[in-house]
């Protein structure tokens, strides 16, 4: 009995020193991770070139979303792994004069569509812009908007979609199929973002298609691995979960695109 419980009292010390050291390694590590993360380093090494479905934005935030455009719309421009880099260097809507008309037709804030459109072009700049800039090609806001939107017109995404035959639709889609169809057409494999569905018997609803570029600026996978701590690509994940409100990856099986209110009538 003694020798029993001297030994419960033994091991249930390690457990203590194994639990708080274990404890203080996480924080540590958390610590140094949001360290890395927030200051300092911005390096990154690939850009997301992201287009969102306006009807499904809309569903996402269920608000005065009112006739939103029926054609993909740019979100933004985004090195992965960095975020914030310059915040002195604030946007200046005077900088993209002559992009305008290119601006509000093909980059619409979808979500506050008024009454200062020009909100979220401040959001995506000051986010990620002030990042991207650190390649010569895109160190002003002119340079940053207009090789989006350049981008935007390159990959043609709406009219590859509808060659492709995927139209919005009340029947579903295998994501697969979406995936496979655009991989085909680009060259490279897309990352697929939905709106998981609210109810179970509901079904995801396609949100966000995003291509990676390089650093010099061509086209590459979203997909191939990049190596680095566990700790900090949760750090990441979960930002970048957070700059795409509700969306995630869309999961194999049947998927949603839904059409826009317009196309009912
Ligand atoms: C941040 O932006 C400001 C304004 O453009 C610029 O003067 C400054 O050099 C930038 N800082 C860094 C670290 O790039
Ligand atoms: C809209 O927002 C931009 C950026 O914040 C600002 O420069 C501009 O003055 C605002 N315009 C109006 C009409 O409020
Ligand atoms: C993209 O991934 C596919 C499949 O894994 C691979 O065959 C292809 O070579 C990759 N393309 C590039 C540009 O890395």
């Amino acid at each position: 009995m003694l020798m029993s419980k001297g030994f419960n009292t033994m091991q249930s010390k390690i457990t203590h020193v194994f639990v708080l050291g274990s404890l203080c390694l996480t924080f540590y590590c958390l610590c140094t991770a949001d360290k890395f993360y927030n200051r300092g380093n911005h390096e990154w090494t690939k850009l997301f070139m992201v287009q969102h479905w306006p009807p499904t934005v809309c569903k996402e935030v269920e608000n005065d979303c009112r006739d939103p455009p029926d054609y993909w719309t740019i979100h933004g421009l985004w090195p992965d792994k960095a975020g914030e880099c310059n915040r002195s260097w604030h946007f200046n809507l005077d900088e993209i004069k002559d992009l305008l008309p290119d601006m509000r037709h093909f980059w619409p804030d979808i979500i506050h569509p008024s009454p200062n459109r020009s909100q979220f072009w401040k959001h995506e700049w000051e986010k990620h812009g002030t990042c991207a800039a650190q390649l010569d090609v895109l160190n002003s806001q002119r340079k940053y908007f207009g090789k989006c939107l350049e981008f935007y017109k390159t990959l043609d995404l709406n009219s590859v979609l509808l060659k492709l035959g995927i139209e919005p639709s009340v029947s579903y889609y295998q994501l697969e199929d979406i995936k496979n169809a655009l991989t085909s057409m680009y060259g490279v494999i897309p990352k697929i973002q939905c709106l998981p569905p609210e109810q179970e018997e509901d079904v995801q609803a396609l949100g966000q298609i995003e291509f990676c570029f390089t650093k010099d600026l061509h086209l590459r996978n979203c997909t191939e691995p990049e190596v680095y701590s566990p700790f900090l690509q949760d750090a990441l994940l979960t930002d970048e979960a957070s700059m795409s409100h509700g969306l995630s990856v869309c999961e194999d099986g049947p998927v949603f695109y839904p059409p826009s209110e317009k196309m009912y009538h």
